[in-house]
């Protein structure tokens, strides 16, 4: 039978009495971010999981499931394996390394605490630099039987790039090395000889046993030699360094909130400082200003808000802010540029290639862009500058990048969520680098585009024809510049202006300086792209006969053209068919390794997944491919439908 109504409403009101008394408490404490780092048997989630469970965290049925589960895939025998709390999911265990970032909430007395868990398998850097970005401390785990590895050092130069101040260096798995003092103050020694020179506020080195739980909560009388604090005694401890709040108000908008004529909000979690109606505002891309009229969440109007709170922002004017933008203090602007310099850490296999095209996206901003200088890459061991090319799987550098609109951010130092940003592949659409902005490049700002008077159509009627680029792809060898010649000529003799642009030819002059590295067929590319992109301004109709090898750089070309302007011909002949009648003798060489990253050999081609034409060339004449691509022009409304059998060519 169930309970009178009554008694049960009193019961949740006493719940929720219980509620918000223990909710009150937690909000006057103070709040640690943190997260560990490490090599995958270092131990950090046996580290997190007695955390959790020595401070009396894990509820009865979990510790149950535990039990159960060490059983099954534990790796301590009868005993309960604490990773197993915090690795989660089932498919992560049974390949034994954690692979995501997995935040954890825990409190004590003294303070609250959020832990990112990054995983430390070796190419998981990217896990922590994205658990990394709001922590206060990390906790870098080293094995005492091993010492510093090179992935001690690397995560702790990122955690320092990415602006964490404190820094714990647990010593962990010291009853493995008889609890002794010496091993510890060796590794303490070197660890410090290295991480010294990365301006931490603060390095503590503590000697633990993850396992057994020495030194984690409470001091280990197996370790008498250690005056210092328990890892948990200086996390409850450690003096934070919280400037947050004399920082400028930056709110990022989310999203345009208009659920009905009559109200306006701006929806997003404000980055720094705080404000209250009445403030002025400025949105940043557009220098407008206003002042701000409500401040609404779910539980109703705000007199104030401030950092880390979600808010939607109703304004007193119609201003226009649209997603991507920013609402910022008028007083201290953030910059609004669209070239910068950046530290970037690259984490894909795939290295990184100045002059691709990215997508590049801030908190809520997204846009294409490209690297336009890699000025050097940063030696993790030495902190040397070494000059590069590209940037390989865990490189840490500093570039120049340029984005196809302008952006509004503040230096990474002055505010790490307005001045971070992520790079993600265009065609893969994974996260491929993390950055942090340095500063605006002013040169950019103050090169304007200067307004002409004739402008691409007025050339184009002049020339009586509608501009366009037919992009040749494939093999070298494979016809491209045999067929782009004849259709040429036949333009031509229709009295159209045309241009060739021959991958042979302008590899003599603009593009002298390039070979065929990946880097350089980039940079190729884009050039030969822009330089296409010019002559359709000036009217003409550009027949492009470039390798090109790869898609990025093929759908970058045709993003700098206007719709319609851009056909992809794909000259499909086949590797050995390419080989065969090998017109240059380069096949022949490349074959018996006289030319190194030949196409096809042993440099890719990535062919078309959705040409405008198909051409497969087996079996078929000059002329017949060409009416193909005259066909194509005809549909397209750049020539006139013609009888093809009155040509004579
Ligand atoms: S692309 O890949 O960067 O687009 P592009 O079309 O400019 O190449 O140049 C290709 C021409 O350069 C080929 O037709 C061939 O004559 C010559 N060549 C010389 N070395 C190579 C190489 N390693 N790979 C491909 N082509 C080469």
């Amino acid at each position: 039978m169930s309970k009178p109504a009554q008694i049960e409403l009193s019961a949740a009101e006493a719940a929720a009495e219980e509620i918000n008394a223990y909710m009150a408490e937690q909000e006057k404490k103070s709040l640690l971010r943190f997260l560990t780092c490490g090599s995958v048997d270092d131990g950090k989630s046996t580290l997190i999981g007695r955390l959790l469970y020595d401070t009396k965290l894990i509820f009865e049925d979990q510790l149950a499931a535990l039990t159960n589960d060490s059983r099954k895939h534990g790796t301590n025998g009868e005993d309960i394996d604490f990773a197993l709390l915090v690795d989660g999911l089932e498919a992560e265990r049974e390949q034994g390394i954690t692979i995501d970032v997995a935040y954890r909430f825990f409190s004590t007395p003294k303070r609250k605490f959020i832990v990112a868990d990054t995983p430390g398998h070796e190419q998981y850097t990217r896990n922590m630099a994205t658990g990394a970005s709001t922590a206060d401390l990390a906790i870098v785990l080293v094995d005492a039987r091993q010492g510093v590895l090179q992935q001690t050092r690397r995560h702790s130069f990122i955690a320092s790039l990415l602006g964490i101040r404190n820094i714990v260096l647990a010593v962990n798995k010291i009853d493995l090395v008889d609890y002794s003092e010496e091993i510890f103050d060796r590794i303490v020694e070197e660890y410090q000889a290295f991480a010294g020179k990365l301006g931490f506020n603060s390095i503590q080195s503590i000697p633990l046993s993850a396992r057994y739980g020495d030194n984690v909560i409470g001091a280990s009388d197996k370790l008498p030699w250690y005056k210092g604090p328990s890892l948990l005694e200086h996390l409850e401890t450690v003096p934070l360094d919280r400037t947050a709040e004399e920082r400028p108000f930056r709110f990022p908008v989310q999203f345009v909130n208009r659920p009905n004529l009559d109200f306006r909000g701006f929806a997003g979690t404000i980055a720094s400082g705080s404000v209250a109606p009445g403030d002025e505002v400025v949105v940043a891309k557009s220098g407008k200003t206003s002042r701000v009229k409500r401040i609404v969440t779910w539980d109703g109007d705000l007199d104030r808000a401030g950092e880390g709170e979600a808010v939607t922002i109703v304004l007193e004017d119609e201003v226009e802010v649209s997603r991507g933008n920013m609402l910022v203090a008028p007083g201290a602007r953030p910059e609004v540029a669209d070239q910068f310099a950046a530290h970037l850490v690259w984490f894909a296999e795939h290295a990184l290639i100045p002059g691709r095209s990215y997508i590049l996206r801030t908190e809520t901003d997204q846009v294409t862009a490209t690297i336009t200088d890699l000025k050097h890459r940063i030696d993790i061991n030495s902190f040397a500058e070494v000059a590069a090319k590209s940037l390989d799987l865990n490189e840490v550098g500093v570039c120049n990048i340029s984005t196809q609109e302008p952006i509004a951010f503040d230096s990474y130092k002055s505010n790490r969520s307005t001045g971070s940003f992520i790079l993600i592949d265009r065609l893969t659409n994974a996260t491929v680098g993390a950055g942090m902005i340095d500063f605006a490049l002013r040169r950019a700002s103050n090169v304007h585009w200067q307004a002409l008077d004739v402008d691409k159509a007025s050339r184009a009627a002049l020339k009586d024809q509608k501009p366009a680029v037919l992009w040749f792809t494939g093999l070298s060898g494979s016809g491209k510049s045999t067929v782009a010649n004849l259709v040429e000529k036949r333009l031509s003799s229709l009295g159209k202006h045309t241009y060739i642009l021959d991958g042979d030819n302008v590899r003599h002059g603009l593009n002298r300086d390039l070979g065929f590295t990946e880097e350089d067929r980039v940079e190729n590319i884009r050039r030969v792209g822009e330089v296409a992109k010019l002559m359709v301004d000036a009217g003409l109709i550009v027949l492009v006969s470039f390798i090109s090898p790869f898609r990025s750089e093929r759908r970058m070309a045709r993003e700098l053209l206007g719709d319609g302007e851009f056909m992809e011909i794909f000259v499909d002949t086949p590797f050995e068919e390419c080989a065969r009648r090998d017109p240059k003798g380069l096949y022949a060489k490349a074959l018996r390794g006289e030319i190194k990253n030949f196409t096809g050999v042993d440099s890719p081609y990535e062919a078309p997944e959705n040409p405008e034409l198909h051409l497969k060339t087996v079996g078929r004449t000059t002329e017949e491919l060409a009416s193909e691509v005259e066909n194509l022009l005809a549909e397209r409304g750049i020539i006139f439908n013609y009888d093809q059998s009155s040509w004579s060519i």
